[in-house]
């Protein structure tokens, strides 16, 4: 029983602009090649969710905030309990890759268009679980922990998410040079106009955190435990677990 619904909570004009869509697809292949070349650890990221979702034994709803395309997390929900899955994104465009990849899946799906911080404020159904793979890292460091209250409040068993971390010590300014130095010459699939891309985005956008602050969001926020479970090889990022 799939029954799959993009419902429409922000205004999506931008998406009828054909440069918008443009900037939209050469965006999302350039964040592609970085997925399909496993260069953000996206399959350890997937195994280790995989993990903690075959541990529930009983059938459990997921939401998934910024789930893009979904196009892992198909693989990651394949022989678990789950029962209803629900992913929200800002990009429509990303959510009609959604549905499509997540068309055969044996659960219920909805699929929501908007922003994630204003919708899980006003969410009215709890999950069991909440996953976030790289996107809250954008947030203020007090909208992180907002975000983080909000799903404590609407989340039965545990959030977890994936995200840059900083060195112990470390300023966002030697993270951005840290990233420059390594992964520049690490990702030579990246053409020089695809790495600038990527490199203005993470310039302009990512507010990463210690590990230590990541977890101290998660129980200021009221989680009863916060750990991490998992540090990528690249020393970019972490997956941190929040249970209720
Ligand atoms: C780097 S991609 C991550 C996609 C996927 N979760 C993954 O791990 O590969 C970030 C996603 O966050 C979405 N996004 C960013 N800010 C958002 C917001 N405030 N609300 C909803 N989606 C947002 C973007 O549209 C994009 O699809």
């Amino acid at each position: 029983m799939v029954k799959l619904a993009i419902h429409e909570f922000a205004p999506s004009s931008e998406i009828d602009d054909a440069n918008a869509m443009e900037q939209f697809q050469k965006q999302w292949r350039t964040y592609q090649k970085l997925v399909d070349s496993d260069a953000l650890s996206h399959h350890e990221v997937a195994d280790c969710l995989h993990g903690a979702l075959t541990a529930i034994d009983k059938p459990f709803s997921i939401l998934d905030i910024a789930c893009g395309d979904a196009g892992e997390i198909k693989h990651v929900l394949a022989d678990t309990k789950a029962n209803h899955y629900h992913g929200i994104d800002l990009s429509e465009p990303a959510l009609e890759l959604a549905e499509k990849n997540l068309q055969d899946c044996p659960f219920e799906i909805d699929l929501d268009h908007g922003d994630y911080v204003e919708m899980v404020e006003r969410r009215p159904e709890p999950a069991d679980v909440a996953w976030c793979g790289l996107s809250i890292h954008h947030l203020k460091r007090d909208r992180k922990r907002d975000l983080l209250t909000a799903l404590r409040k609407t989340t039965e068993r545990f959030v977890m998410i994936y995200e840059p971390t900083l060195k112990e010590g470390e300023t966002r300014d030697g993270y951005l040079e840290r990233f420059r130095t390594v992964n520049r010459p690490a990702w030579t699939f990246l053409t020089d106009e695809e790495w600038q891309q990527i490199n203005d985005h993470v310039t302009q956008c990512d507010l990463p955190e210690t590990a230590e602050t990541w977890l101290a969001l998660g129980r200021e926020a009221g989680f009863a435990k916060a750990a991490e479970v998992f540090h990528d090889r690249t020393d970019f990022y972490s997956i941190y677990r929040y249970d209720v």
